[in-house]
């Protein structure tokens, strides 16, 4: 390390996730790369050495099939999205170190070392297993490429595991005509040998380290549900065809994409380490005392705060210090959705708005939770508006005219109200503090007070009057260098959310805008003319994006990969997704019917008295035109046990029995739930 640099100077190296190489980055990806670019860049601008690296994930079933449907190669695919990934980070001001392919060299030479450390440890196990094939394409189907007819609801065309319509989940043997989502042909059951990491063996490991502050602790309560229900090996092999590496010794089998993905971080680094002269075992190796950090979103943990630090441990290389997770995007307080026009691609933002925009609004709502962030098209209008433009630049606008005319654009010599300066030179201690913590909607509020408190200054001094008055010029002078001192504190603390309004600003100001060490006030400094530095919003080129999502949809809803993994924004069918914490929220319980009764003029309910466990609830059901009360006395059933009483026109109902029922209103198709015999009254159903 160079003498010159201040001891406590941090070396840090941080990744976000690798977005897959087959589709368009769009809003909800943006959360997360805008999320690290701001943290990347506040750790640069306190002086610290900070890199930021990532890559496309090139590799999958996907991917292949995707080239072979647009007839080109693979490699041709990969490298035109990479092109388009590539330009829409960079539109959006995201500052990328290195941004690599996971089909690259280094990756392919990370992976083989990796894993040949994990067979040579003993933590790769073979085993056969028997898969769908798809005897046309001759190629293993995974579970989404499998569509039959949903075994509950009868629904056709639904996917391997899982149904749109009903939300039923099954295995893909149980869908009823299944067919190759691929070619159509019906899918066979056939053996073959893959290699599984076997993670169970690190079961112990995991449970410390995901209790040592590398995750938060909402994740790690997460965690410890897999942790303590029992790990299972993972299968990190995939028979040819495939897009990826051969496993060495292995002909025709490949390394499963999410094994050599997180290995793409590394190997991203290392490209890096060979152009820039950097030493890559400094971040890397067992006793690094470098820092790392993998930003992430909240569908990947398991791979990135299980699998990926157990690889790690395995194979002698340091872990992350920090798995930091965010939420996931909805718009208008809802998932993305194509036909709602809010399934937004970061090309189609850009041709409409200004990227600032976004970093601003995002970084506002931004937390350390995995709370999801909602882009509510109205509010963000109305809040870049008024603080961006209304609140920041506004300072600056109102009061550099009187500089740059009264005192031919220079600074007065002091600051008057030292007061007001000093609350905004002390409070960045606490922005820092909120930005280091990922609160980065805290550090906004910070700032925004600041400049109301600037704002309101400038209002009560209001130099435009003193200008009018004879022997005041030093007041207004005075006056508007502490409002552009106060600018100026305030685009430094804003400059890693707002890069290219502080680049203005930095023209403006004269000034590299540096926050490495205490901010000292500009004085007899020279400032150039103003030039308006960020435009308002206009709502209708808001609506002119959401209509351009709209037309821009497809008629299919799987064009992007996410939908097939993940379940998906695309799905419409599905109810809206609700949170784990949100679905936990509802107490079920194992009840027992103890009596059963006709409630009198009453033409669909059953009055039902259940036993949860030495507490008696009356519910009222209705489920008579399905079952008479004789029959329901003794058998068990699963109520809501937490919904609040309501009160009906035959008395209060404390409860609801959960059953399944058409829906259509006309009570036919009821079916109790009943749990199988031996479940106890008054327990809980999760
Ligand atoms: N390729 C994997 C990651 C491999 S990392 C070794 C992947 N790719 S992805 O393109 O589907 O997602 C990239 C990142 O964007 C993930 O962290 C994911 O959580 C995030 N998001 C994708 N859609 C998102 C939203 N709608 N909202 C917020 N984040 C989202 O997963
Ligand atoms: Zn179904």
């Amino acid at each position: 390390m160079p003498s010159d640099q201040p001891s406590d100077r941090r070396e840090i190296l941080v990744t976000s996730a690798l977005p897959y190489a087959n589709g368009a980055i769009h809003l909800g990806h943006l959360v997360e790369y805008i999320q690290t670019d701001i943290w990347v860049r506040y750790q640069k601008a306190r002086g610290h050495e900070c890199y930021y690296v990532c890559a496309d994930d090139a590799h999958g079933t996907a991917i292949m099939l995707k080239a072979e449907e647009l007839g080109i190669s693979p490699e041709q695919l990969i490298e035109t999205v990479k092109a388009e990934h590539e330009k829409d980070f960079g539109d959006f001001l995201i500052e990328f170190d290195n941004y690599h392919s996971t089909h690259a060299e280094e990756n392919r030479i990370l992976a083989e070392d990796i894993y040949g450390k994990l067979s040579a440890n003993g933590h790769i196990a073979t085993r056969e297993i028997t898969q769908a094939y798809d005897p046309e394409k001759n190629l293993f189907l995974a579970d989404r490429y499998i569509k039959g007819i949903c075994p509950r609801c009868k629904t056709e065309d639904q996917y391997g595991d899982n149904c749109e319509a009903c939300g039923a989940t099954y295995a893909p043997t149980d869908l009823t005509d299944a067919k190759s989502a691929i070619s159509g042909a019906t899918p066979i059951a056939k053996e073959s040998t893959h290699y599984f990491f076997t993670l169970p063996e690190f079961t112990d490991f995991l449970k410390d380290w995901t209790r040592a502050g590398h995750v938060s602790d909402e994740i790690a309560n997460k965690l410890s549900e897999w942790l303590d229900g029992g790990l299972k090996e993972w299968d990190v092999s995939r028979d040819a065809p495939y897009f990826g590496f051969e496993i060495p010794d292995a002909p025709g089998k490949y390394f499963y994409v999410w094994l050599d993905a997180p290995i793409g971080y590394m190997a991203s680094f290392k490209n890096l380490c060979d152009r820039e002269n950097i030493d890559f075992d400094r971040f890397w190796a067992k006793d690094a005392s470098t820092e790392l950090y993998h930003f992430i979103g909240k569908d990947i943990v398991n791979f990135h705060a299980l699998f990926w630090p157990a690889i790690l441990h395995s194979t002698g290389f340091r872990t992350p210090n920090k798995v930091c997770v965010h939420g996931f995007l909805t718009v208008n307080g809802k998932k993305m959705s194509k036909s709602r026009g809010t399934f937004i691609n970061a090309r189609t933002y850009l041709d409409h708005l200004n990227p600032e925009y976004l970093r601003y609004y995002y970084a506002a709502k931004l937390s350390s939770s995995i709370e999801d962030l909602d882009l509510n098209l109205d509010d963000f209008v109305q809040r870049v508006n008024s603080d961006m433009v209304g609140k920041v630049v506004n300072i600056a606008s109102r009061c550099a005219r009187f500089v740059t005319n009264g005192n031919d654009g220079v600074l007065a010599a002091s600051i008057t109200n030292t007061e007001l300066w000093q609350r905004a030179v002390t409070a960045g201690e606490t922005i820092a503090a909120h930005y280091e913590a990922r609160d980065f909607g805290k550090a906004v509020r910070e700032i925004m007070a600041l400049a109301d408190a600037a704002n309101e200054y400038v209002a009560a001094q209001e130099p435009w009057k003193m200008a009018k008055e004879e022997g005041r010029e030093a007041d207004v002078q005075d006056t508007c260098s502490l409002a552009i001192n106060l600018f100026r504190v305030l685009m430094i603390y804003l400059k890693p959310v707002l890069p290219d309004m502080a680049r203005q600003a930095q023209v403006f100001l004269n000034d590299d805008l540096s926050w490495a060490g205490t901010i000292e006030p500009l004085s007899n400094h020279k400032i150039e003319v103003f030039k308006p530095m960020v435009k308002r919003v206009e709502k209708d080129k808001v609506e002119a994006m959401v209509e351009a999502s709209r037309e821009a949809a497809p008629a299919s809803p799987d064009s992007t990969d996410d939908s097939a993994k993940k379940g998906s924004e695309t799905v419409e069918a599905l109810a809206d997704e609700i949170s784990f914490d949100d679905f936990i929220k509802v107490d079920l319980r194992v009840a027992r019917i103890v009596a059963a009764s006709h409630v009198e003029g009453a033409g669909k309910l059953l009055q039902l008295t259940l036993d949860i466990g030495g507490e008696t609830r009356q519910v009222f059901s209705g489920i008579k035109s399905a079952y008479k009360p004789e029959d329901l006395e003794g058998r068990l059933t699963v109520m809501v046990a937490n919904l609040a009483p309501r009160k009906m026109r035959f008395g209060i109902s404390e409860g609801m029995v959960l059953a399944a029922a058409d829906g259509t209103g006309n009570n036919e198709g009821i079916y109790l739930l009943e749990p199988d015999s031996g479940a106890q009254p008054g327990q809980r159903v999760t």
